[in-house]
């Protein structure tokens, strides 16, 4: 079976140049498809060009290249729960990730009836999660796959693995939200990657399934600055990660007077 090598992002969060430089390294890498596990939007600056962008390499028909008029192979990109605030209202989001959020629909609401019409036209349509021939892919957590985090010290909690690995639609899931890139094993090992290392096989001796968190391109949260993304070839996985001027990031959000500087000062420092 042949399966095209596809760069698994999520979290871009409006962060243009974090994107830009994560779409080169990938297309450097020699990959042919995007998958994107939601949170486009939200903290960050430029929502309506990271719209942009994920419409174009994650379309489900007629995907093409970021920077060339060439096709890729067919995306796919999933609900976040930023997009879901920015649908319906924001649950469970602290007052500066939600003032983000209302700036976001002010500045979707301000571009013509065409640009908005398709912006929430691609929006509503986003599915909480999907699945190919080989994994399934959600923004949280397999079980609840917009809002559940998946973070180091889950791997420890047994219950709430074991109710994971048995709501799994495929022997892998991958998952983004908690933005701290790791494997989650059902022998109830974990593997945090440190830097960008693999490729590594996924099956092991001791376990059938894993769920693998890819990090985030836009706001890493681990005190790594540089943005976190993860390549999948059908059989291995490889974990990547690439500087990007996140001083750049934070000019574009200090420029937006809604935005808060906080948001602007977490990228500083991979928080
Ligand atoms: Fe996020």
């Amino acid at each position: 079976m042949s399966y095209p090598k596809t760069a698994i992002i999520s979290d871009l969060h409006s962060n243009v140049p974090a994107v830009e430089t994560a779409l080169r390294d990938a297309l450097d890498r020699g990959v042919e498809r995007f998958v994107c596990l939601g949170d486009v939007i939200g903290y960050g600056a430029e929502p309506r060009p990271c719209l942009d962008i994920v419409m174009r390499i994650c379309a489900e028909e007629g995907a093409l290249h970021p920077f060339e008029d060439t096709p890729l192979e067919p995306g796919l990109c999933l609900l976040g729960n930023h997009e879901q605030a920015l649908l319906e209202t924001p649950v469970d989001f602290n007052p500066k990730a939600r003032q983000a959020i209302e700036w976001t629909r002010q500045e979707i609401g301000n571009c013509d009836r065409d640009a908005k019409l398709r912006y929430w036209d691609f929006l509503g349509e986003l599915e909480p999660t999907r699945c190919d021939e080989l994994a399934q892919y959600a923004h949280g957590s397999p079980r609840r796959p917009v809002h559940e985090y998946m973070i180091p010290r889950d791997s420890i909690n047994t219950e709430k693995m074991r109710a994971n690995f048995d709501a799994m639609q495929r022997d892998l899931c991958f998952v983004g939200h908690s933005h701290v890139p790791a494997i989650y094993y059902d022998d109830g090992r974990l593997f945090r990657p440190s830097g960008t290392e693999g490729p590594y096989e996924l099956a092991t001796e001791t376990s059938s399934k894993a769920i693998i968190n890819v990090g985030s391109v836009g706001q890493p949260r681990d005190g790594d600055t540089r943005l976190s993304y993860a390549i999948f070839d059908g059989r291995c996985i490889t974990f990547v990660r690439v500087e990007y001027s996140h001083e750049d990031a934070a000019e574009r959000i200090r420029a937006v007077s809604e935005l808060p500087d906080y948001l602007a000062d977490r990228l500083a420092v991979g928080r």
